[in-house]
């Protein structure tokens, strides 16, 4: 805890009445609370000038290396409001961690964990009434982020980087419910190859998997899947989101390839699919076996996984002049790993993990 952030409030803060519209129906990404907190980085400064103030736009020197060179990354987490109104965030010292890991692959200045988790907490201490109420599966988004912004054409790192976090009431992710996904699997475009940056989360990533996510909506699909850039063999994950495959027997594998974003909703399942009883294998898995596996029924579910996307259940997937038909309902396993995760979130189970903060 060493940043000494101040505080300036909004003049005009959303009244009462258009914040209770906007939670009543917040969608994904939208809707973006008062305020927002800003800390600048400098060689010779390190860490200053962190501040809470109103939400508006920022102001860039059109010469800012973010636009030109994309050195950025992000986060996303979430606040929940659990029956007594105490507000809470999930794993966030993880999303600080991850975020040093991608600081060092984008050569951007480490923020501290601790500084990571105090500059998510005053945000949402300052902006408390916009998370939604308790007993919705609504919660507040949060999206922290580091950008360069020096104003130089030169190719090398920024020698001033911005950090912010900015805060957006969420609903569902995929506006149909809990329903199956259709998936399109992508044989042109990878999202990450052996040294890149599939396993930082990055700006670049996101803008490489928009073409492969395009071409999956044109072939009625609702999300591509990439494979592994080396050998177009084994599956890798979602633009968003990771991947689970449940067997018959009751094993579970999540693919592990050293290129993919590891995310901490797939490290909560392998705990709680661990605590159930599962064997979890995190490897290779290849596209064969998934063809194969949901062909012959031995395998019996497929879920994805990510913050924002919760745990969503994964149905038909196609390619080019072929598919594999999966369940139409979401299974059981599915739901119930994602029951015992919301439940957790949500303070309606025993967190017996440890992973819940308060704010
Ligand atoms: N993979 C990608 C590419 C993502 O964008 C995300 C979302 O954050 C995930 C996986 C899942 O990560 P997490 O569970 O930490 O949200
Ligand atoms: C998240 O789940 O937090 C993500 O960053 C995924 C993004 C596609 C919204």
């Amino acid at each position: 805890m060493t940043l000494d952030i101040s505080f300036v409030p909004a003049a005009h803060p959303r009244s009462d009445a258009e914040l209770a519209e906007i939670l009543a129906n917040p969608g994904f990404g939208t809707h973006f609370t008062d305020h927002m907190l800003t800390v600048e980085w400098t060689p010779e400064q390190g860490w200053h000038d962190a501040r809470v103030t109103a939400y508006g736009p920022l102001s860039l020197d059109p010469a800012t290396a973010v636009l030109h060179y994309a050195q950025e990354i992000f986060e996303g987490l979430k606040a929940y409001r659990h029956d007594d109104g105490s507000i809470w965030t999930f794993r966030p010292e993880e999303n600080a961690k991850r975020m040093v890991g991608s600081s060092h692959r984008l050569a951007l200045p480490v923020l501290e964990p601790d500084d990571f988790v105090q500059a998510v907490d005053e945000l949402v201490k300052v902006d408390q009434r916009w998370v939604p109420e308790a007993g919705s599966e609504k919660s507040l988004y949060l999206r922290p982020f580091m950008i360069a912004t020096e104003a130089f054409l030169g190719v090398r790192p920024s020698e001033h980087v911005t950090f912010m976090v900015i805060a957006s009431p969420a609903g569902a992710y995929f506006k149909g419910g809990i329903k199956p996904l259709t998936l399109w699997l992508t044989e042109e475009y990878t999202r990450a190859g052996r040294g890149g940056m599939g396993a930082a989360k990055t700006g670049g990533n996101y803008a490489s998997s928009l073409v492969a996510q395009q071409e999956a909506i044109a072939q009625g699909c609702d999300q591509v899947v990439f494979l592994d850039a080396a050998e177009g063999k084994y599956v890798e994950e979602l633009g968003g989101m990771n991947m689970y495959f449940v067997y018959a027997d009751g094993h579970i594998v999540t693919p592990a390839t050293g290129t993919i974003l590891e995310g901490i909703t797939r490290s909560a399942i392998i705990e709680l699919a661990g605590k159930a009883g599962h064997q979890v294998e995190e490897r290779r898995f290849s596209i064969d076996e998934w063809r194969e596996g949901v062909a012959s029924g031995e395998i019996s579910e497929v879920f994805a996984c990510g913050t924002a996307a919760v745990i969503t259940p994964v149905g038909t997937l196609k390619w080019e002049g072929g598919e594999v038909q999966g369940s139409t309902e979401a299974g059981p396993l599915t739901m119930e790993i994602r029951q015992a995760l919301v439940d957790i979130q949500y303070g309606r189970a025993d967190d017996t993990f440890g992973w819940m903060h308060q704010v």
